[in-house]
C-alpha cells in the first residue's frame, strides 16, 4: 500500500501541522519549563538532522503544510540553520519558529532568507532583574538584541509570547501590550500548563487566567475580536487603533482541543498525538529500522492517527500527571 494523506484522525480533524523539537537543550531555566537541574538526552538518543529532515519530508508528502520549528532551544543546536533552510525548501505554506530570542542577534537575517516567515519569540518580563528570577539565567538585554535583529530582518510577523504567573509578572501585561504596540508586534498571554514537576512555585496558586489578564489590558486598551487565526489555539484581539493582535492561549479557561490540527516530534523520535496526553509513536525506530523507506515512515504516521486523544486534561491542583517537561516538546 502507498499511504497518502490528507491525515485525518478518529474525530475528523485533520492535521497539517507539524511541531518538531530539534533540541531539548536551552540556555535558559524558566521557572515553568524546566528545574534548575536538569539531565538532557545523550546524543545516541536523539534524531539526527537529515532523520528529523525525512520525518518532515513524509509529514510534507502527507499533506502537512506548516511546520514550526521549536526546543527547548532550537538555535543551541549545531546545524539548526542548515537543517532549517533545508525544510525551507519543501513544499510548505509556513515556516514557522518558536524561539527565546537569546541568538537570534546573529541568526535572524539567516533564518528570513531560508523562508522562515513568523518568528515567536518568548518574552516574559521588560525588568531585567525579573527576567533574571523567571529565566534563573537569562539577560533581558541579550534577548532585546535580538528582538531588534529580527525586526530589522523583514519577517511577516512576529509575535512575543508571555507565560503570565500571579505573584512573578502579572502586574506587567500592560507594559508587555505596550511595548507590542510600539513595536508593531503581536503578542500571546499564555496560562501556565503543568508539564513535568515544578519547584519553584506552586502552579495552582500562580495561575492567572486569560480573563484575568483580558481585563487588566481593558483598562488602556479596546480589544476587537479579531477573526484572525494562525491555526493555532490563541484567540485574538485587535488593539483599536494599532496594527498589534494580542492573543490569549488558554488551556484552563477555554479548551481548544476540538479544534486541534497539530502533531509534534519530540527530538527523541516520538511523534506525539497531543500536548497533553503519552500517546505516541516511535518514529525513530522505524526510521532506523528501514533507513531510505519513505513508505514504511508514511504508513507509520498514517497509522498514528487512530490514536491521537480527543482533548487534554490539565488539573493545577493535581500534581502533573505528564511528567515530560515543556522542553521535550517544545510547547
Ligand atoms: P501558532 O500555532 O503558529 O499559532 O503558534 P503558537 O502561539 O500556538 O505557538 P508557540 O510555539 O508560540 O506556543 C505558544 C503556547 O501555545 C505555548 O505555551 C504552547 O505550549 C501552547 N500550545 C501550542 N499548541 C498547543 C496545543 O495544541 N495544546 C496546548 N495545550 N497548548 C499549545
Ligand atoms: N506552560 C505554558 N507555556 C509554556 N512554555 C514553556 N513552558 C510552559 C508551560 N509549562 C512556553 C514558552 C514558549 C512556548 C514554546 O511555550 O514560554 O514561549
Ligand atoms: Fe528554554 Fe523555552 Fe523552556 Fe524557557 S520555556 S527554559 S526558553 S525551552
Amino acid at each position: 500500500m502507498n499511504p497518502s494523506g490528507p491525515l485525518i484522525d478518529r474525530f475528523g480533524r485533520k492535521v497539517s501541522y507539524l511541531r518538531i523539537s530539534i533540541t531539548d537543550r536551552c540556555d535558559l531555566r524558566c521557572l515553568y519549563c524546566m528545574e534548575e537541574e536538569m539531565t538532557f538526552l545523550p546524543r545516541a538518543q536523539i534524531l539526527t538532522l537529515e532523520e528529523i529532515y525525512w520525518i518532515a519530508k513524509a509529514f510534507v508528502d502527507l499533506g502537512v503544510e506548516k511546520i514550526r520549528i521549536t526546543g527547548g532551544e532550537p538555535l543551541v543546536r549545531r546545524g539548526a540553520l542548515d537543517l532549517i533552510e533545508q525544510l525551507g525548501r519543501l513544499p510548505l505554506k509556513e515556516l514557522v519558529m518558536t524561539t527565546n530570542g537569546t541568538r537570534l542577534a546573529e541568526c535572524a537575517d539567516r533564518l528570513a532568507t531560508a523562508g522562515v516567515s513568523r518568528l515567536n519569540i518568548s518574552l516574559d518580563s521588560l525588568k531585567p532583574a525579573r527576567f533574571r528570577e523567571m529565566t534563573r539565567v537569562g539577560r533581558l538585554e541579550r534577548v532585546l538584541e535580538g528582538l531588534e535583529a529580527a525586526r530589522r530582518a523583514g519577517f511577516e510577523c512576529i509575535k512575543l509570547n508571555a507565560v503570565i504567573l500571579k505573584g512573578f509578572n502579572h502586574d506587567e501585561v500592560i507594559d508587555l501590550a505596550r511595548f507590542a504596540v510600539d513595536r508593531q508586534l503581536d503578542i500571546s498571554f499564555i496560562e501556565e500548563m503543568p508539564l513535568g514537576l515544578v519547584a519553584s512555585h506552586n502552579r495552582s496558586h500562580a495561575y492567572y487566567s486569560s480573563d484575568q489578564v483580558k481585563q487588566d489590558l481593558e483598562k488602556v486598551f479596546t480589544l476587537l475580536p479579531s477573526p484572525v487565526r494562525t491555526g493555532g489555539p490563541s484567540r485574538y484581539f485587535t488593539v483599536a487603533g494599532t496594527g498589534t493582535k494580542v492573543g490569549f492561549i488558554s488551556p484552563h479557561s477555554h479548551n481548544f482541543c476540538a479544534d486541534c490540527n497539530r502533531v509534534r516530534l519530540t527530538v527523541e523520535g516520538r511523534l506525539l498525538l497531543c500536548l497533553g496526553n503519552e500517546h505516541s509513536v516511535d518514529l525513530k525506530q522505524v526510521i532506523r529500522r528501514y533507513p531510505g523507506d519513505g513508505n514504511k515512515l508514511r504508513q507509520a504516521i498514517v497509522a498514528a492517527m487512530a490514536i491521537k486523544p480527543e482533548r487534554h486534561y490539565f488539573d493545577l491542583q493535581e500534581k502533573p500527571v505528564i511528567l515530560r517537561h515543556m522542553n521535550a516538546t517544545g510547547g
